[in-house]
């Protein structure tokens, strides 16, 4: 019994960008780009805000949790792109899809670790009792911060939205058994955006600090959760390399083929990657209620965490 995640909805762009399009436009190949990262293709947003984003993918995560909007108690947004400087994009949200006044709404800013940072706040309002549902969201328009002349972070990037619906119900088997987060202040340098600038980062750097920060993490998250690498089902990493990916996998000694990878169509959508990856697993029917998932994420900050859940 505990946290269960009772509805899930996405939003993606129509607007495909694919690596030959991004060859026309800066010093690149396609040749490059798949090897380096395993990207193929990612979406832009055209005429959407990162709030349209968000407002679609929450209205179809309601719809599948099957509930009534108006119990919504709580809207917890997680993005680096926010649609002003304030008030926060969760409150505009808030207002498009016209949640009365109980449902308070607030902004993360975690970069690519927001949702989970999202999530485990999230599962403390359950616990707590304080809350029965929340609405947890990852949107990002990052393609509006990105300097398209620089091939070494336009090529990753990509735009798009995951909602969840978050419940306590004490007779489901779902749960989150165990999150750990973290922070490491000292390396903001390597990934960061000045206000009004662009996304700058160093990408070596973040990789290996992404690599050995989840893999550490998971650990840590499985020990504190009583379970071993063994135990997972499904591995839902955040999308931003693929190399990154099988790096980590090799690092838990977990299969390959228990590690969702869908980085090769959208790019890396940061705090919007983990519940894109988590409702296209679900579809594709590699997700069923009961089983045992790990949720990894690193970016900015820099942030990274694990949680472990019970679906
Ligand atoms: O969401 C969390 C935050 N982000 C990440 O987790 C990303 C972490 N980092 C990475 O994924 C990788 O470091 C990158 C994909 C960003 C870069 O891959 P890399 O293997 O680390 O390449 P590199 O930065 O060491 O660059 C290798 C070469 C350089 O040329 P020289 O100096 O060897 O002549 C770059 O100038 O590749 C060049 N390069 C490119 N060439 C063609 C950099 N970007 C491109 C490009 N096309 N788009």
């Amino acid at each position: 019994m505990g946290t269960r995640i009772e509805g899930i909805g996405i939003y993606l762009p129509e607007r495909v960008l694919t690596n030959l399009d991004l060859e026309k436009m800066v010093d690149t190949s396609d040749e490059w780009i798949t090897t380096r990262t395993g990207i193929k293709e990612r979406r832009i947003a055209q005429n959407e805000s990162v709030v349209d984003m968000a407002v679609k993918a929450s209205e179809r995560a309601i719809e599948n949790a099957g509930i009534d909007k108006g119990e919504i108690e709580a809207v917890i947004l997680a993005t680096l792109t926010p649609q002003l400087g304030f008030p926060a994009t969760a409150c505009l949200v808030q207002e498009r899809l016209r949640l009365p006044p109980t449902a308070m709404s607030f902004d993360i800013s975690a970069a690519c670790s927001g949702f989970l940072y999202g999530l485990d706040i999230a599962d403390a309002y359950l616990k707590s009792g304080k809350k029965k549902t929340v609405l947890v969201i990852g949107a990002e328009k990052l393609s509006s911060i990105i300097d398209w002349k620089d091939r070494s972070t336009c090529v990753l990037f990509g735009d798009g939205a995951g909602a969840v619906v978050v419940r306590y119900d004490e007779n489901s088997e779902s749960d989150i058994l165990s999150s750990k987060l973290y922070t490491k202040g000292s390396a903001w340098p390597i990934l960061y955006r000045e206000p009004c600038g662009y996304l700058k980062m160093e990408g070596r750097k973040v990789f290996k600090e992404a690599v050995n920060g989840m893999a550490e993490a998971s650990l840590e998250a499985l020990k504190s959760a009583g379970l071993s690498a063994k135990d997972i089902d499904l591995v839902i990493p955040h999308q931003a390399n693929f190399r990154i990916i099988k790096a980590l996998a090799e690092k838990l000694s977990i299969p390959f083929e228990k590690v969702y990878v869908n980085v090769n169509r959208y790019g890396n959508t940061s705090a919007a990657s983990i519940p894109i990856a988590l409702y296209e697993a679900l579809k594709e029917g590699k997700i069923k209620r009961g089983d045992l998932l790990l949720l990894t994420a690193m970016g900015g900050g820099l942030t990274w965490g694990s949680t472990i859940l019970r679906f």
